[in-house]
């Protein structure tokens, strides 16, 4: 068994990215040890340029999500972890796949749709990211992809790209299935609770950035955006606020939503608030740490990325030396 996920080399990752990425990273790992499979994490630098970037950026977030998905429990031993440009292999499957994707198809893709709506300069790339997508994942013949709720129609692509190539030119890629997260992938900013939390839209004093200092991440939670009412109880519909900071306390230690709100009856937001920015505080400080560790032997961690390229490119290389003999290149 294989499974493989792209995580976006973007901004300040916040407590939404650990919730509903990192966080599960590291039960795929987990889950694929216990089935003597192999999980690969890669860091999609290549599509970090289909919208408007700056190199020294790029350079500087694609070192921190590295950073942060070892410091977040990603062991280098056991699973693959490298960056998408370290490995060749990833920009010629694009090209290849291209021949059998279809450009109907890409301009059905709601999500190149949105990202181009308004904008002066759209670039190819944008187009064509769905495509260098499929490859990340058919060059490693994954079985299953951890992959957040907005890359349904890219995964389905990527399905119909892999099932296409086995048609026309024989059985060469496994068709991959995506998984979405359940739990806790979908924590909402905290001054603005219809909103995700995320740092390129929304109040930033209502995202948690993973980097946040212990005081800064006590006094966003105290003073969250809350409901009227006084009971901590979960209902998204009349209380969207008490419902997100509920959820976050349950993915932070762990307990129901049942036992958060038991504990809590009859007490009242502030102690709630109160309990929840020190369990998230206790709870990302040796992340935080680990972090810092990193980031300050930038040689280290680009040593530990040279490993899991090494690996990947061992991995990749028989399926794409498969699909250009199988298309009839010249070897
Ligand atoms: N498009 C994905 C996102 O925006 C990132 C990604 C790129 C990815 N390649 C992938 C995810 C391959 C899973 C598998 O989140």
């Amino acid at each position: 068994m294989r499974v493989f996920s792209g995580i976006r080399a973007s901004g300040d990752k916040t407590l939404g990215n650990y919730s509903g990425g990192f966080r599960q990273y590291v039960s795929t790992q987990e889950e694929a040890a216990r089935a003597s499979g192999e999980a690969f994490f890669c860091v999609v630098d290549l599509h970090s340029i289909t919208t408007p970037f700056e190199p020294d950026a790029l350079r500087e977030s694609t070192l921190s999500v590295a950073a942060w998905l070892f410091a977040t429990g990603l062991d280098p031993e056991r699973s693959t972890v490298f960056a998408q440009s370290h490995v060749t292999a990833h920009a010629e499957a694009a090209w290849l796949l291209s021949a059998v994707t279809s450009f109907g198809e890409l301009r059905r893709m709601t999500q190149f749709k949105e990202k181009s709506e308004g904008q002066d300069f759209v670039s190819a790339g944008l187009f064509t990211y769905p495509v260098l997508m499929a490859g990340d994942i058919l060059l490693y013949q994954a079985d299953t992809v951890p992959i957040g709720d907005d890359q349904r129609q890219h995964l389905e692509l990527a399905r119909n790209v892999a099932e296409r190539f086995n048609q026309r030119f024989g059985e060469t890629f496994t068709v991959p299935r995506g998984v979405y997260p359940v739990a806790g992938a979908r924590v909402k900013n905290l001054q603005e609770p219809d909103r995700l939390m995320s740092t390129t839209r929304g109040a930033p004093a209502g995202d948690v950035r993973l980097v946040d200092a212990p005081d800064d991440i006590r006094r966003k939670f105290k003073t969250a955006v809350t409901d009227s009412g006084r009971e901590v109880v979960h209902d998204l519909k009349s209380k969207a606020g008490i419902s997100n900071l509920i959820e976050i306390l349950s993915v932070t230690t762990g307990d129901s939503i049942k036992q958060i709100e038991a504990r809590y009856e009859g007490q009242g937001y502030g102690q709630f608030k109160l309990d929840l920015g020190e369990a998230v505080v206790q709870m990302l400080a040796p992340f935080q740490a680990r972090y810092r560790e990193l980031r300050a032997d930038d040689v280290e961690l680009r040593r530990m990325l040279a490993r899991g390229a090494e690996k990947a490119a061992a991995a990749a290389a028989p399926t794409l030396a498969r699909v250009y003999e199988r298309m009839g290149f010249v070897r």
